[in-house]
């Protein structure tokens, strides 16, 4: 028997949406207000599950305490106040849309949390728009 555990978390950064091997006026019509050259900023809000059995010596699948300083010290602290394009490395060449930001997120956090466990990140850039990804 699987169950899963989230926890929740928050960060706020600013990005802006823009393909270098685009014209301007192509970036403006595909990208919209999230090309506007002195970027802008969103309020993500994080989920991230845990699936896997129960220890039976603790009742939890995962220490919600070591899952939330996992996301503190390797999202929240690299990611919170920060502009994605230009202090962010990864995102110099990667278009640093919610799709790839979640995955990015996805994959720092899957090398910190035991293989053992199946990881789902859920990224909100809006309250109405979010993405999910579980590395398939
Ligand atoms: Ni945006």
């Amino acid at each position: 028997m699987e169950i899963t555990v989230s926890r929740k978390a928050h960060f706020n950064a600013a990005h802006r949406l823009y393909n270098k091997k685009w014209s301007d006026e192509k970036n403006s019509q595909v990208f919209g207000k999230c090309n506007y050259p002195n970027y802008h900023g969103h309020n993500y809000e994080l989920i991230v599950s845990v699936k896997g059995k129960i220890n039976p010596e603790t009742g939890y699948v995962i220490d919600m305490g070591e899952l939330k300083t996992i996301i503190k010290n390797e999202i929240e602290d690299r990611l919170d106040h920060k502009n994605l394009n230009l202090d962010i490395p990864h995102f110099s060449n990667v278009i640093p849309s919610a799709e790839n930001i979640c995955i990015f997120i996805y994959n720092i956090l899957r090398n910190k949390i035991d293989k053992d466990f199946h990881l789902n990140v859920k990224l909100y850039e809006t309250p109405r728009n979010f993405v999910e990804y579980s590395g398939i």
